[in-house]
């Protein structure tokens, strides 16, 4: 500010400070306007950092929201494989508890037709063995003939049965020490028919071949045997695998008639006395692994237990005479 003298001066003065005034008014204005701006700034920062603020709580919120529905999914997740688990437990107990049912029942089924067997073969001949033999030798020419398991578990069931027909043949007959006559020998040669009668008819697999066998296990290669002189492949193949082993175990059998053949014995009749018999197929691999069948006739040798109990064919079974 220029020092003045006199009433000018004052006049000067008062303009000076009027102006200078004007100017600390106009830059108190300036600084209230930008406080003013500031302070609308601030609020509207303040308002934008609430909004911010707002939206990160319902961020946040909706977070926790997806947090808690995903671990309630979780847990209803863990709830149902928990159950799941429990269904499958269940599911297997009643599956092995109706395995093990099917498998007694099983167990009965071929008892029971082993037992229908012996029954009949007990009054001709002192032991059961037979048919056991009879049942191990036909699965093994089956398996050695290259028929599948399913037809040499078949066999091994069926077989047995092959004289069921027996039943139906007097004692005079059956049990007659001595030749037949000619009559008595009809009469004999009946007891495929009736097996097979007392056998035909069921839906059982084992029953329906069980049928088949009792009924052709004497047919003849040849045509030459009975009940109807069917020849070749016109004879199951069932039928023609018992045939050998039948004839196979009767040589190598005592009889109250006769002694035991030797297996050579036995293997030289039936391939040089009466080959015409026999499917020749069958009866070469029959021959060719004859050693293992004698395995077989000395395993239900050893398996007999002073005829209290035994190891049968189709397991453990008591002995009728238990
Ligand atoms: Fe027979
Ligand atoms: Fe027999």
């Amino acid at each position: 500010m220029v020092e003045r003298s006199g009433s000018q001066d004052e006049s000067s003065l008062v303009k000076d400070l009027r102006r200078d005034l004007e100017c600390a008014n106009l830059q108190l204005r300036r600084y209230a306007e930008d406080i003013v701006q500031l302070y609308r700034s601030e609020r509207k920062n303040r308002v934008n950092l609430e909004e911010s603020q707002a939206q990160m709580t319902r961020y946040a919120e909706d977070l926790v929201r997806m947090y808690q529905i995903d671990s309630q999914k979780k847990n209803e997740i863990q709830d149902t494989n928990v159950q799941l688990r429990l269904y499958a437990r269940d599911l297997s107990s009643i599956i092995s508890n109706l395995r093990l049912a099917n498998q007694n029942l099983k167990k009965a089924y071929q008892d029971t037709v082993l037992r229908l067997a012996m029954a009949a073969e007990f009054r001709d001949l002192d032991t059961g063995d037979h048919i056991v033999r009879i049942g191990r030798y036909c699965a093994l020419l089956a398996e050695k003939a290259g028929l599948d398991k399913v037809f040499a578990e078949l066999i091994l069931y069926a077989s047995p049965m092959h004289d069921l027909g027996k039943i139906g043949i007097p004692d005079s007959i059956l049990l007659k020490n001595g030749a037949l006559t000619q009559s008595e020998k009809v009469i004999m040669r009946a007891h495929p028919t009736i097996g097979a009668r007392i056998l035909g008819g069921s839906d059982s697999e084992i029953l329906q071949m069980a049928h088949e066998i009792a009924l052709t296990h004497h047919e003849q290669w040849d045509g030459n045997g009975y009940p109807y002189g069917l020849a070749g492949k016109d004879i199951p193949i069932a039928g023609r695998i018992a045939a050998i082993v039948d004839v196979f175990d009767a040589l190598t059998s005592r009889r109250p008639y006769k002694e035991p053949f030797s297996v050579d014995e036995s293997v030289r009749i039936m391939t040089t006395e009466m080959p015409t018999h026999f499917d020749p197929d069958l009866l070469q691999t029959f021959v060719a692994h004859v050693n293992e069948f004698v395995l077989i006739r000395e395993a239900v040798e050893a398996e007999q237990i002073e005829n209290v109990s035994r190891d049968s064919l189709f397991g453990k079974i008591a002995d009728l005479k238990e």
